[in-house]
């Protein structure tokens, strides 16, 4: 049996969609107008290094492909297509403006090692947009070079390293609550931290909790704000002194900064250093394991060690500033990802002060309107107001019908499944991020969607547990997915099976 056989009866997939190779015919292609490629590429390339065969890609007429294409893409969900409710992902619509701007050729054609002086509107936009960021969250300076949410976690927990050593203060832990995101204490714990676990009380952090570990060991906190159950962190203020008064840091994760915008500044609460993810708030691409972008803001006291280079002002030019012996260094290989800040920038301008801070309010207007209509129906662990996401959990639900195929079921119904099992401290959660995109029509069909899913489980839950049955495939094995998640496929293991 060939390998992509078996991958397909490992993973459950029994209906015969072909793939692109079975439907390869000997001879047939596209239409090509131009050179011939064939010369084209021996001219082009040394004969030494040119293959000696082609490969065996499949050989299939133009319309075959653009069906075959189209329908694949059919069965992708996106924000495109559809409500998409992942919790603690942000998943808002990503203006098809953002697309242009991001393709304007002097940006797509500017090659990292460009002299300054071609480059300076790109700088110029570096530059404004860390100013923008610093403002929005009431911080000093901003890097926008971290690559992701998690790799400014790394980087704002280097920055902290350097802040200790440069002091020659050896503190070596960490505090977190249980409510932390996964990626909190790989990043403490990567940038040479111990990670000491706090307990949260009803799911916020108390000043109590972190009083017993106040010591000239304590590095810091890192606090994810509002945190992973959607709800804000009220006492951060008092916490942060805590922090700071046995010389700690006080590190905020900020990649929920959608719940915040304008309405709040991480600054004035007494954080140092914060990340937060442009690929969530400020409608960048995101999912997928795309380019993300993850800017670190500061305040003044760590600015001297932020990653080279720093764009400064040099006359009416401006350039990149290497010259930073306290830096923590270069974080990618260039700058990090420069089209996704142009995506982010163009969100900014085009909202505004006031565009952002009601996309924040709507974004938790929302989640609390959900919140509101299903509280009856489906368990919430907690019963007070929450920020940009909801958390309900199957706790009591009819049928003995769990989270996972609640979630399963939406599909059926159209609805990209909401965010499950996450945060752990919830049992079963189910975790429901709207954000400012939906209109209440929309909202409103989820939430028929998930109440018409409580009566079945009450009337007939075999029905539940066994969606979902209007997909092309149905329940996955997705424990192989996520273990062998590519497919080598090669043809000549087919041929003649
Ligand atoms: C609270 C929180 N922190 C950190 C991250 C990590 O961000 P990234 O996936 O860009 O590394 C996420 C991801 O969505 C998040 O929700």
């Amino acid at each position: 049996m060939s390998e992509e056989k078996i991958w397909r009866k490992r993973s459950g997939i029994t209906w015969e969609e072909p793939l692109i190779f079975e439907k390869s015919v000997a001879g047939q292609s596209g239409f090509w107008v131009g050179p011939d490629p064939a010369v084209e590429v021996e001219k082009l390339i040394p004969a030494k290094l040119v293959r000696k065969q082609w490969a065996e890609l499949p050989e299939v007429g133009e319309a075959e492909v653009v069906r075959h294409f189209s329908r694949l893409s059919t069965w992708n969900y996106s924000v495109d297509h559809g409500f998409y409710p992942l919790g603690s992902c942000t998943m808002k619509y990503n203006p098809k403006l953002n697309e242009f701007t991001s393709g304007l050729e002097g940006f797509t054609e500017l090659h990292p090692e460009a002299p300054e002086s071609y480059a300076q509107g790109m700088l110029e936009l570096w530059s404004r947009l860390e100013q923008a960021l610093a403002e929005i969250c009431g911080m000093d300076a901003v890097t926008i070079q971290p690559c992701a949410g998690a790799h400014g976690e790394l980087c704002g927990m280097l920055l902290c390293r350097a802040y200790f050593d440069d002091r020659k203060e050896k503190r070596t832990k960490v505090l977190l609550p249980d409510t932390a995101h996964g990626t909190n204490p790989a990043s403490a714990a990567l940038a040479g931290f111990e990670v000491v676990e706090v307990q949260t009380e009803n799911g916020l952090l108390t000043p109590e909790a972190i009083k017993p570990h106040l010591s000239s060991e304590l590095a810091g906190l890192m606090l994810t704000n509002p945190n992973t159950l959607g709800r804000f962190e009220k006492h951060i203020e008092e916490i942060s002194k805590l922090v700071h008064s046995c010389g700690g840091l006080v590190y905020m994760d900020g990649a929920n900064l959608n719940a915040l915008m304008g309405i709040a500044r991480p600054g004035d609460m007494g954080v140092d250093v914060m990340q937060m993810n442009l690929h969530k708030t400020f409608s960048t691409p995101h999912g997928g394991g795309g380019p993300g972008s993850g800017p670190v803001a500061v305040k003044k006291v760590l600015e001297p060690f932020l990653p080279v280079p720093r764009v400064k002002k040099e006359g009416d030019r401006l350039v990149l500033d290497c010259d930073r012996p306290k830096s923590i260094g270069r974080l990618t290989a260039w700058f990090g990802n420069a089209l996704i800040w142009v995506r982010g920038f163009t969100y900014m301008l085009r909202m505004g002060k006031d565009g952002l801070k009601l996309a924040s309010e709507l974004a938790v207007l929302n989640a609390n309107y959900i919140r509101a209509k299903l509280k009856d129906h489906y368990h919430i662990p907690y019963p007070d107001a929450c920020m940009h996401e909801a958390v309900f959990s199957d706790h009591g639900f009819p049928g003995e019908v769990t989270t996972m195929e609640i979630a399963k079921r939406l599909i059926d119904y159209g609805f990209h499944p909401p965010t499950i099992y996450f945060p752990l401290v919830v049992h079963g959660a189910l975790m429901i991020e709207p954000t400012e995109t939906e209109g209440k029509a929309r909202m409103d069909e989820f939430i028929a969607a998930l109440l018409k899913i409580r009566d079945e489980a009450e009337a007939n839950p075999e029905l539940v547990k066994s969606a979902p049955h209007h997909t092309p495939v149905a329940r996955l094995d997705e424990v192989s997915a996520a273990r062998h998640p590519v497919l080598r496929y090669n043809p000549k293991e087919t041929k003649g099976q």
